[in-house]
């Protein structure tokens, strides 16, 4: 039914002629067409538009020969879902007002229906699936519950995410329960996207790699797994947790289709932590997408060879930076159509 289903057969294990490929925040900054639209609408208006999302999706896939789609939105679309009033601020990048800190915080969020407050989500994946006109893959993500307690309890970005771990070994309480109340939305809001349409499901634990190896299993697996237990019948679920190369061995036992891997692990390490037989996505540094287009097309052929065509998609190991040139994504992504085995 999809045309082009290398991104499908690599999540099913199957044999492709070569590895599939998309960039994690294709959607985003370093495309001017995104630019652009950026100085019209805000942020969230653009999620929050379905005809705005589903062209924002559409304008990599117009530009580059990529394999999958990703649909235009954000994690925090979820939060703001469950009431928490988050803004994207210049300067800044998300940003809550008054974030959650103490048991009654918490007590006071709720599990929102899904159909009520995140509509605008089912209708860009209606709207992008008919744009798509079954070409390639669609994927649907959301965040872990422990990246988006990040978030939360934060009120903002951060890089060690002091404010948020305090937060948890404090009020071990008052942490289970938000995380609960996360995964339970985060579980009604994919399963509804997989009803909608989307091919596979990703969802990003960007922050998992702050906590020790002992409290990613108490704060963040144990609820990514849930979403894995419930998504896993429906559709193809793939895990990407930056920093989290210690928990892939676990996370092979899992149900997962893919696990992605960022840049600080080898393709060797990262085959033999998942028994060689996982299907692995990455794991480009998104920073070397700096080097030129000839140096990009050497390093992504050896990431080829050295992960294998099989069992593998090709991509970056975190988002796209804003700053790079187009011909340099492109040089990323035809190195990977271009590939021959030798
Ligand atoms: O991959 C795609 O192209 C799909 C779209 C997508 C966005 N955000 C669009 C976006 C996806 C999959 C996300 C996920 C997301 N959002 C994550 C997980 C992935 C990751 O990168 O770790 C996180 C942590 C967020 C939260 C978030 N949203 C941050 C930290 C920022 C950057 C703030 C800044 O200005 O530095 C955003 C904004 C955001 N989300 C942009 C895009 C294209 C940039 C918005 C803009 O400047 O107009």
């Amino acid at each position: 039914m999809i045309k082009n289903d290398l991104y499908l057969k690599a999540l099913r294990g199957e044999t492709v002629e070569r590895p599939p490929v998309w960039m994690m925040r294709q959607a985003g900054r370093f495309l001017p067409e995104f630019r652009a639209m950026r100085d019209e609408y805000d942020f969230f208006t653009r999620c929050s538009t379905p005809e705005l999302a589903s062209e924002i999706t559409m304008m990599p896939i117009r530009r580059f020969p990529l394999d999958a789609a990703i649909l235009f939105s954000d994690i925090l679309v979820v939060p703001q879902a469950m009431g928490m009033d988050f803004e994207m601020r210049d300067g800044i990048g998300p940003w809550l007002e008054k974030p959650i800190r103490t048991l009654e915080d918490v007590q006071n969020i709720e599990v929102p229906d899904v159909d009520e407050t995140l509509g605008y989500v089912f209708d860009a994946i209606e709207m992008t699936l008919h744009k798509l006109d079954n070409d390639i893959p669609l994927i649907g993500f959301a965040g872990s519950p422990w990246t988006i307690l990040c978030y939360c309890v934060e009120g903002k970005g951060s890089k060690a995410w002091d404010v948020a771990k305090s937060f948890c070994f404090r009020n071990p309480e008052a942490a289970h329960i938000l995380l609960q109340k996360i995964t339970d939305t985060t579980i009604a809001y994919l399963k509804r996207k997989v009803e909608k349409g989307v091919s596979a499901v990703q969802v990003f634990d960007s922050w998992g790699g702050c906590l020790s190896p002992e409290d990613y299993q108490i704060f963040s697996y144990q609820y990514i797994n849930q979403i894995v237990e419930a998504l896993s019948p429906l559709t193809h679920v793939v895990v990407f947790g930056k920093g989290c190369w210690f928990a892939l061995e676990e996370m092979t036992m899992s149900k997962v289709s893919a696990l992605g891997v960022d840049w600080t692990i080898t393709p060797e390490s990262a085959r033999k932590l998942t028994n060689h037989t996982m299907t692995l996505q990455g794991n480009f540094d998104p920073n070397r997408l700096n080097s030129s287009p000839e140096t990009i097309t050497k390093m992504v052929t050896e990431m080829i060879n050295r992960f294998g065509k099989d069992r593998y998609i090709a991509n970056l190991g975190h988002g796209i930076l804003p700053n790079i040139p187009l011909e340099n994504a492109e040089a990323f992504i035809r190195a990977v159509v271009d590939w021959k085995p030798n």
